[in-house]
């Protein structure tokens, strides 16, 4: 057959992962998608940084957005980030030309992913995000291929790495949140900018596209109630450490299906006190955990790293794999189309 040809836009630490996992994985892709996996074209801000990969032998775009009309390519793997802006008119000019699109960008997928799902199907392109919740965890596959016999109606979990190593940080020094995520930062744990990750964004947009797909609904990130962790203090945690407790910062998403009456969907990113046994009370440092309760399958918890270039980078290439064997699946499990609206349920009215 011949080869699978990418274009990839970005360059930084998830796109280096990428391309260094197709060259180094190089022959075993090849074996398993049933054709070379080749990269065609990049497109990044600085081309002449070096980031340790050999760059020689691509086309390269000035602007990302040129990827989506380079001929002959299979694909294009957007890793710029950023919820509007180049990586949106990316994956728009892409679909719209009918060309596959690979993202690992949530903020993207939780606010723009049904309008991008639809062209997609429009187009008979395919759309795919594994990366953009819990990096290379796959819990999106999980949720659509594994558990797809099931009724799944509630989601929890632990889905930003930054918050849960700080809080567990702050569980084992006694330190409060501002000195411990300096240290964390320090440490390069937590971004020089954390409001996403402590703020509970990061947690909300990764929640939004779980419940889409774990629930067969539109994706609402709007609806999604979040408070980070800013105001959870030392003497919050030693008080719930005494009484058999820890706190993490839990992404829950639960649904109720009713007879006549849309079904009502309750997300929410909070602190929570979680007993000491509990699963995710286990989750310890910068890791995910996503527990989806299957009605045949019973809990399933998954965890493990939800960030890093080369976690990320597995499962960007698990996609572009999907792909090259011409496996792709709809972006949320079901067509865009068949996707149900709920009513947003705040918690005071249960
Ligand atoms: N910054 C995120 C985290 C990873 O701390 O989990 C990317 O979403």
């Amino acid at each position: 057959d011949r080869a699978f040809k990418l274009g990839i836009a970005g360059l930084g630490t998830v796109g280096t992962g990428v391309v260094r996992l197709l060259s180094e994985h190089a022959d075993l892709l090849a074996e398993r998608s049933g054709r070379r996996i080749e990269i065609a074209a990049v497109s990044a801000r600085n081309p002449a940084r070096d980031r340790g990969i050999d760059l020689s032998g691509y086309q390269w775009c000035e602007d990302p957005v040129d990827l989506a009309s380079v001929d002959g390519l299979d694909a294009v793997v957007e890793v710029i980030g950023g919820t509007d802006g180049p990586a949106l008119d990316l994956a728009r000019a892409s679909l719209d030309a009918g060309r596959s699109f690979v993202t690992a960008n949530k903020a993207m997928i939780a606010e723009h992913g049904l309008a991008l799902a639809e062209s997609a199907e429009r187009t008979g392109a395919a759309l795919a995000f594994e990366a953009a919740v819990c990096a290379g965890t796959p819990i999106l596959q999980t949720l659509r291929e594994g558990m797809v016999a099931n009724r799944i109606d509630r989601i929890e979990g632990i889905l930003n790495g930054t918050s849960n190593y700080i809080l567990s940080a702050m569980e084992r020094s006694g330190e409060d949140f501002a000195e411990t995520l300096a240290e964390a930062q320090r440490l390069g744990y937590a971004e020089a900018d954390p409001a996403l990750d402590v703020g509970g964004g990061d947690a909300a947009h990764k929640l939004a596209i779980l419940a889409a797909l774990g629930f067969g609904l539109k994706p609402d990130f709007g609806s999604v109630e979040v408070e980070g962790i800013r105001d959870v203090r030392a003497a919050d945690i030693a008080q719930a450490e005494r009484l058999g407790f820890v706190i993490r910062l839990v992404a829950m998403a639960d649904l109720e299906r009713r007879e006549d009456a849309p079904a009502r969907l309750l997300q929410r990113v909070r602190p929570c006190l979680l007993p000491a046994d509990h699963p995710l009370a286990r989750i310890d440092g910068p890791t995910n955990a996503v527990l989806a309760q299957g009605d045949y399958a019973g809990p399933i918890l998954l965890q493990g790293a939800g960030a890093g270039s080369e976690s990320t980078a597995s499962a960007v290439v698990a996609d572009i794999v999907a792909l090259a064997r011409g496996d792709a699946r709809p972006a949320f499990g079901v067509p865009a189309s068949s996707l149900e609206s709920a009513e947003s349920a705040d918690s005071g009215s249960r």
